[in-house]
């Protein structure tokens, strides 16, 4: 049984924003992509084979536009998936002590969920945020950037206390009587 065979309420009302066409039809992509990842947590090769059937498309071709981007995944994620970006500006700024920091701490391999269904992560591309390196992205609510070992240890240490980070309320920063920001 398919996402959309118990949605088709939703299904109508998605398909009804494009034009009745082909074209149209494919357009709906996108959001039936969002759907099924922020209901389910990830869009498997099942749910990736169905879109296409709805759109007249097909999975590579799903999959394809998938790939670019990070917010969607192809396995399931934790209760906080943490994206970190493993691209030049980040890698030079720290990015692979992060990841192994990352790993340590959460206890968890990239394409697993932590027992308790609390963390998985995993190495993505540029975030578009180069200047701000190294940087996470913590499911959809947002970017932490400047993460250095003992924002990473903030950060992990508040999820695994029960508090949903956001950052509009983000791990504070430390800083010297210089005004920079430490470690
Ligand atoms: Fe990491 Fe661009 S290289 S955000």
């Amino acid at each position: 049984m398919g996402y959309f065979d118990d949605n088709a309420g939703l299904l109508a009302d998605i398909f009804a924003r494009y034009p009745s066409t082909p074209q149209g039809k494919r357009s709906a992509l996108m959001p039936l992509l969002r759907e099924v990842q922020d209901a389910q947590g990830y869009v498997s090769d099942g749910h990736m084979a169905e879109i296409a059937a709805l759109i007249g498309s097909t999975a590579t071709e799903v999959r394809s536009v998938m790939s670019f981007y990070s917010t969607y995944s192809t396995v399931p994620t934790g209760r906080y998936h943490l994206q970190v970006c493993a691209t030049l500006m980040c890698a030079q700024a720290g990015a692979d002590e992060l990841w192994d920091e990352i790993v340590e701490l959460t206890d968890v391999q990239p394409g697993e969920v932590s027992e308790g269904g609390l963390f998985s992560v995993q190495k993505v591309e540029c975030l578009g945020s180069c200047g701000t390196a190294p940087v996470i992205q913590l499911n959809d609510s947002g970017y932490y950037e400047n993460v250095t070992r003992r924002r990473c240890h903030e950060l992990i240490a508040l999820m695994k206390s029960g508090v949903a980070p956001t950052t509009d309320h983000p791990v504070p920063v430390t800083v010297n009587a210089g005004g920079q920001q430490v470690t």
